[in-house]
């Protein structure tokens, strides 16, 4: 099997080092990729988006799967792309077609397709410029925090959290009429606030079956204690200890099944990972968001917990033959600890040289923002690297990621100590 990978963070790294392991694999080449994909696999300069120059690489390189790491080439239609040309179509592209990618790229169409199949999610209405009173009235029917959402993709920024009703009224008019996220807010979604505990859990289907992978829980902000600006994420821990099997068994049934049933009854071609990002509301999981895509850096501790072959999980997605693959899960927990650039998530320097990768021997080092250059690895991003541990409980774990930190160095290097702690 030859196989192409999409992106160049954490998460692509992590998917390359699986895909490493099997005896399946004949070439591996990821795009753009980073400094750790290049010690393990091909790295080809090219753009996510650049359909155009992927397919031709595709053909030149008799490729018989791409997996797509990132949201936008989905959204964009690159499973589409290669449907629609004769050369490419036999190849298996490992995430859903355009018209499926919608339910990231569109909070409304997410809303809409959960109502329709009574998925449990907060109760919401959409407005556009010209109903933008009427939502502003509907605001005044709410309790505070008042949860708005930009309608489109905006990077993981629009969504805005308000206390106050004036603010929130003013930041819809800001939204919609002096488009604060660009196209992206032409439509908001204004939803109910719901009091929880978040955590993520990870689908895989081939739009007909499913394989239910590990839960996860990321650490969005970039300060201690959950303080300060959002980020794409600083930490994770699999599984989540607050989800127990109880818990797990209403996921499957209320959320999990409609979902992936939802996608035959509409006829939304689904073959890739799911992300539901979910919020336990007293024992209860309600969806707070569908991400069409892994996460990052959920990926970083799901993916290293699973015992398969994950060529041949997805020729079986590719394949539509999910259900003949049995998907075994390490017991022992996984935690990652996000190193990055000291500044991020806002400005923050590029190209410092990173010392004691190689020395870090407990846990699995996985590069996101990273190069090489004349041998050496550099900083390339705000999201560095990413140390991920395994342990029997997920307090080792952490420790032992948190061990393995102390002998990395660049300038200016950042990261938080207390993933796990809350927990
Ligand atoms: P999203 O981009 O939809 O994941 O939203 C970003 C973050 O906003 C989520 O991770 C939650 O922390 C929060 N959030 C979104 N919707 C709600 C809601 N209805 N109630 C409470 N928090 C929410
Ligand atoms: N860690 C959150 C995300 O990948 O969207």
């Amino acid at each position: 099997m030859n196989i192409l990978v999409l992106g160049s963070g954490g998460r692509e790294h992590t998917l390359t080092w699986k895909l490493a392991q099997s005896p399946l694999l004949k070439n591996l080449y990821v795009a753009p990729g980073n400094a750790g994909t290049a010690t393990i696999a091909n790295n080809i300069a090219m753009n996510v988006n650049d359909f155009e120059a992927i397919g031709k690489f595709s053909k030149e390189n008799n490729i018989d799967i791409v997996v797509v790491g990132p949201e936008d080439p989905l959204v964009n239609g690159i499973h589409d792309y290669f449907l629609n040309d004769e050369a490419l179509k036999e190849i298996h592209v490992i995430g859903p077609q355009k018209k499926a990618a919608e339910l990231e790229g569109s909070k409304e169409f997410a809303k809409k397709f959960m109502m329709r199949h009574n998925i449990p999610t907060a109760a919401y209405q959409s407005f556009t410029k010209d109903t933008v009173e009427a939502g502003c009235e509907f605001l005044t029917t709410l309790n505070a925090p008042y949860v708005l959402k930009a309608d489109g993709l905006a990077a993981g920024k629009g969504v805005l959290i308000i206390k106050d009703l004036k603010e929130a009224q003013d930041s819809l008019r800001e939204m919609l009429i002096d488009a604060k996220f660009g196209d992206a807010s032409t439509k908001v979604v204004i939803e109910e606030f719901l009091d929880g505990i978040e955590l993520s859990c990870f689908v895989l289907t081939d739009g007909k079956n499913y394989v239910t992978l590990p839960t996860a829980k990321d650490y969005k902000r970039i300060g201690e204690g959950d303080t300060g600006l959002n980020t794409g994420g600083m930490g994770a821990v699999s599984p989540v200890p607050f989800a127990d099997a109880e818990f797990l068994e209403k996921v499957e049934t209320r959320i999990i099944k409609p979902t992936i049933d939802g996608f035959q009854k509409d006829n939304l071609p689904y073959k890739g990972f799911v992300f539901i990002g979910l919020i336990k509301v007293g024992n209860d999981p309600f969806v707070i968001e569908y991400n069409v895509r892994l996460g990052d850096p959920e990926t970083e501790v799901v993916i290293p917990r699973l015992e398969v072959d994950l060529v041949e999980l997805f020729q079986a997605v590719g394949n539509q033959k999910l259900d003949e693959v049995s998907l075994q899960i390490k017991s022992a927990a996984a935690t990652t600890i996000m190193v990055v650039s000291g500044g991020y998530p806002e400005a923050y320097e590029k190209g410092k040289e990173i010392t004691g990768i190689e020395t870090i021997e407990d846990s699995i080092v996985f590069h996101a923002g990273t190069k090489l250059n004349d041998g050496k690895v550099l900083t390339n991003g705000g999201r560095v690297i990413a140390i991920t541990s395994h342990a029997d409980t997920y307090e080792e774990a952490i420790k032992k990621s948190y061990q393995s930190i102390n002998k990395l160095h660049f300038d200016k290097m950042y990261y938080r100590k207390d993933i796990g702690f809350d927990l």
